[in-house]
């Protein structure tokens, strides 16, 4: 038993740690909806890794493709150079999945989307904004306060909120902070700006949903001034929303999309999707301007095209958007006898399909909620950027009775 903790000692010894407080769980395997630990507690998996294990821990087709690639081939070459079947189906996949989205969201359906793979969200975000900049021959990047994009220096850039950037500056200079949600800030998108980066759903900022006119307004205002429009859908994406991708809330399609988290089926992916007109350009004055050696590799290219499967099989976004319609209800009702029990309050339930928060009056009742959950054995978790929103974000495979469950740990806390 006491094992786990020197394992514990020499994670804070050997590994770089990313603040005083680690969740600190001590991971011995995971199956489903379940994280299994050394000291032989299980938790309910409430926050999918942030939105990464969408479709459960270690599914079994995932963890199949997995082992026939790697008795394939593992790298055999720098991203762009072979042909390399797996990454092929995986990139036709996607596309398709994506124009499908799109013919939903506004009724055209031949787009010419291509998808360059890489590693991480915030590598999408890179290649997006590098690909804007070189396509439209502008330096000015529009992004939004609170927002959030990744921790290189260009996500970082655009990543909106100052604590975070401050301590890395100087960073990309021409870079401009509107309110998210305000359509009279618009007005300050012009003929300089080469894109607009935006999460349509803020995650990091405590699950913002924007009003239902500003997206399409942003949209409006991006075409007028022939700015590209980003859609970070990092962390919306692949159902999470309740949509395979979230701008098919709002009937608008952006420029580029990029994507990661719940992409790879639980392995490291990313990538940025564009017009074939738009991606063209870095191929060319000159070659080889944005490239990368492990952007989708095979392994994880063979997990994701499995997990996109899956997803298609089961109709995970539709499931995301009942199930989390249950448990939004589920909350709610919890919500309304927190307040009864006048303890702190909870302010709001928010969100859409299973990307909820669940806002508190003080951040102490917040951390308090996270940590009496976590004893319970339900993980959930915090966001970013305030300290008063509880993060709900399950896998999308998440059963009714692993949800009441859930809901039954939450309300003792109530009590
Ligand atoms: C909206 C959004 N964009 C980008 C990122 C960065 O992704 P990664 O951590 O894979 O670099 C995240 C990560 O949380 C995110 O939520």
């Amino acid at each position: 038993m006491s094992g786990h903790k020197d394992l514990y000692q020499k994670f804070v010894r050997y590994l770089a740690q990313t603040s005083d407080e680690p969740i600190g769980i001590v991971v011995d395997r995971a199956e489903g909806c379940w994280i299994y630990a050394k000291d032989g507690k299980r938790y309910l998996d409430f926050i999918s890794g942030i939105a990464v294990t969408s479709i459960g821990h270690r599914h079994p087709e995932v963890v199949e493709a997995i082992k026939h690639q790697v008795d394939r081939y593992l790298h055999t070459m720098v991203y762009g150079e072979f042909v390399q079947d797996v990454q092929v189906a995986l990139a036709e996949k996607l596309v398709t999945i994506l124009q499908e989205a799109c013919k939903r969201a506004v009724g055209k359906s031949e787009w010419g989307w291509q998808y360059y793979p890489t590693n991480s969200g915030t590598e999408a975000n890179e290649g997006a904004l590098k690909l804007a900049r070189k396509f439209t021959g502008r330096k000015k990047f529009i992004a939004f306060k609170n927002s959030f994009h990744g921790d290189t220096m260009g996500s970082l850039s655009v990543t909106g909120r100052e604590v975070y950037r401050k301590p890395f500056e100087p960073l990309i200079a021409d870079v401009e902070f509107l309110t998210f949600g305000d359509i009279n800030d618009l007005e300050r998108i012009d003929e300089n700006v080469a894109a607009v980066i935006c999460e349509p759903i803020q995650g990091e900022a405590g699950i913002i949903v924007p009003p239902d006119n500003f997206l399409p307004a942003l949209r409006r205002r991006c075409d007028e001034v022939e700015a590209l429009l980003v859609f970070d859908e990092v962390q919306t994406g692949f159902g999470r929303t309740g949509k395979w991708f979230a701008f098919e809330h709002w009937g608008i399609v952006p420029d580029i999309l990029t994507v990661g988290k719940a992409l790879g089926g639980g392995m490291p992916l990313g990538g940025f999707l564009a017009r074939q007109e738009v991606m063209r350009t870095f191929a060319e004055n000159p070659p080889l301007c944005h490239v990368t050696t492990f952007g989708g590799h095979p392994v994880c290219c063979a997990a994701a095209l499995a997990a996109l499967n899956f997803m298609e099989q089961e109709n995970l976004p539709e499931r995301a958007r009942v199930m989390g319609e249950k448990l939004k209800e589920g909350i709610k009702e919890l919500a309304k006898r927190y307040r009864s029990a006048s303890r702190g309050k909870i302010v709001d339930v928010r969100g859409k399909g299973l990307m909820l928060g669940i806002e508190f009056e003080t951040k102490e009742e917040t951390k308090a909620f996270v940590k009496g959950c976590l004893e319970k054995g339900l993980i959930v978790g915090g966001t970013l950027h305030t300290e008063k929103v509880v993060r709900i974000a399950p896998p999308l495979t998440i059963s009714d009775e692993e949800i009441d469950w859930a809901l039954k740990r939450m309300s003792e806390l109530v009590r």
